[in-house]
């Protein structure tokens, strides 16, 4: 077989590596190796799946590295099914479920919005991203999880801008609420505002009650597709443009806007486009996955200009994190 299409038998296979990752999370097959080997009829028993099938899966499971097939026909977890186990640090499962039941469903969607328009995750699912999460809150639990920034993100933002002369950051779509706890956590003056929608609730609590900062940083449920809540000195957006198609973006810039008092600063941190793209750049896989489960898309500088110029916003820098890092910290101002 030539290289290239060794290369492209490889692409088409991708989809069989998900879907099989995707179903050892669903039967907590890492839980169930946690320190020792099993054979597939004592994990059938465990699982509640047909012993037979389940031994091909086991198989194919360690044909692509996730289990051990031993001498003695068992089967162990290595280092990378380790990451399976819904305790093990840094675990993956959620991670796991979540790409096999939604990410990989809604890529299905991808050739008819293509052709026809809508989104994707839609056009599979009947419903809007975020009104799918709202109904299956496991599956928010674990959005929230996969999504949120590493540690070390809130101290790479108050580098890149100083917070130290604001009081109130409002962190619009904020996630889980990890990425402003760690930054109120080093701003000892600061207080700080998730604010973020109502299904969201659970994952913030349970990160707020971690960081221990008290009524230093609240979570305030809402829809920034309505309103933002006003009194901010600094309104940050966090990867949330890019989820949004431009007419949705300017609307929720436009509320940022109509909630910020004079000497407000809005702060965006996106990726960024870059032209021309290499093969292998993050944003472009970023900006599949917004085209696919929301209709978004990663914008270059001169798309961001056009968004903020029309929401009532100039941008007034764009800093890349640095190499390797896919971020860019935008500041803006708001123009009269
Ligand atoms: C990609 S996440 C970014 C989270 C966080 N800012 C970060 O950078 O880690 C986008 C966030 O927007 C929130 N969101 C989506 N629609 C929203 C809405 N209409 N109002 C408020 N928050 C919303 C989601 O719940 C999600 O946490």
């Amino acid at each position: 077989m030539t290289e290239a299409r060794q290369r492209l038998t490889d692409l088409l296979g991708g989809y069989r590596r998900t879907a099989l990752v995707h179903l050892a999370a669903e039967l907590s097959i890492a839980d169930h190796l946690a320190g020792r080997a099993a054979t597939s009829a004592e994990l059938a028993e465990t699982v509640g799946a047909r012993p037979e099938a389940l031994h091909q899966v086991l198989r194919a499971l360690a044909g692509i590295g996730v289990l051990r097939h031993t001498g003695d026909d068992r089967f162990a977890l290595t280092e990378v099914g380790e990451l399976l186990r819904s305790t093990a640090p840094g675990s993956m499962h959620g991670a796991a479920v979540y790409f096999g039941a939604l990410s990989y469903r809604a890529y299905t969607g991808l050739l008819d919005a293509v052709r026809h328009g809508g989104v994707a995750f839609e056009r599979v699912f009947g419903t809007g991203y975020y009104d799918h999460l709202d109904q299956h809150p496991r599956l928010a639990g674990y959005y929230h999880q996969m999504i949120a920034l590493p540690r070390g993100t809130g101290a790479v933002l108050a580098g890149l801008f100083d917070f130290t002369a604001y009081h109130t950051i409002v962190d619009v779509g904020g996630g889980n609420g990890s990425l402003l706890a760690e930054l109120i956590s080093l701003l000892p003056h600061a207080k700080g505002v998730v604010y973020e929608l109502a299904l969201s609730a659970p994952s913030v609590a349970e990160v707020l009650s971690e960081w221990e900062l008290g009524d230093r940083c609240v979570f305030v449920p809402g829809d920034f597709r309505e309103s933002v809540p006003p009194g901010g000195d600094v309104y940050l957006l966090s990867r949330v443009l890019a989820n949004w198609a431009d007419a949705d973006a300017v609307r929720i810039l436009a509320n940022c806007r109509a909630a910020m008092l004079p000497g407000a600063r809005l702060v965006i941190f996106e990726m960024v486009m870059p032209s021309p793209v290499t093969e292998g750049a993050f944003p472009v896989e970023g900006d599949l996955n917004a085209l696919a489960h929301f209709g978004g898309a990663v914008r270059s500088r001169a798309e961001f200009d056009r968004i903020l110029t029309a929401a009532g916003f100039g941008l007034r820098s764009l800093t890349p994190v640095g190499p390797g890092v896919p971020w860019s910290l935008i500041e803006c101002e708001v123009r009269a």
